[in-house]
């Protein structure tokens, strides 16, 4: 069993994106815990990052084939893709938002997220320990 993870625009640069607003750690590093506590569950990740929307949304397709949940940080498309949310509706996998920010405490483009009415669960501003947290809510829904 897989889970998706999916993380969105300018995720690439984590790590020396504005760093003390999204810490030192780099995308690389995200994948590998993501992986490492999904392996506590038996489980694999797929791990995918574009800035394009309409790559993470054929990922969100594919993944109906072979992975039983999603953990996605949209980035910025989550103030702005409805599309990216028809998709996670679409495929009908579990899903956990991710921010490594508290976008409720920046600015008010921030505060409406397009995904977090179709996700199972929203963790905003626990840094890189959020995929953590999500992996394992993913892993919890999916036990079987
Ligand atoms: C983000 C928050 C978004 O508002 C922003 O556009 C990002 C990162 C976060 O992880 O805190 O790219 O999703």
């Amino acid at each position: 069993r897989r889970i998706l993870l999916v993380n969105g625009p300018n995720l690439n640069l984590l790590g020396t994106r504005e760093p003390e607003l999204y810490g030192e750690e780099t995308l690389a590093d995200v994948e590998a815990l993501a992986a490492r506590v999904a392996a506590d569950f038996g489980l694999e990740v797929r791990s995918v990052q574009s800035n394009h929307e309409g790559v993470l949304i054929d990922a969100i397709h594919d993944a109906r084939a072979d992975c039983a949940g999603i953990v996605i940080n949209p980035g910025a498309f989550t103030h702005t893709s409805v599309a990216l949310r028809d998709a996670i509706s679409a495929v009908e996998l579990p899903t956990a938002e991710v921010h490594l920010t508290n976008v409720h405490a920046r600015e008010e483009f921030r505060h409406h997220s397009y995904i977090s009415a179709v996700a199972a669960c929203v963790i905003v501003g626990a840094g890189v320990q959020g995929y953590e947290f999500a992996v394992r809510r993913i892993a919890a829904l999916i036990a079987r």
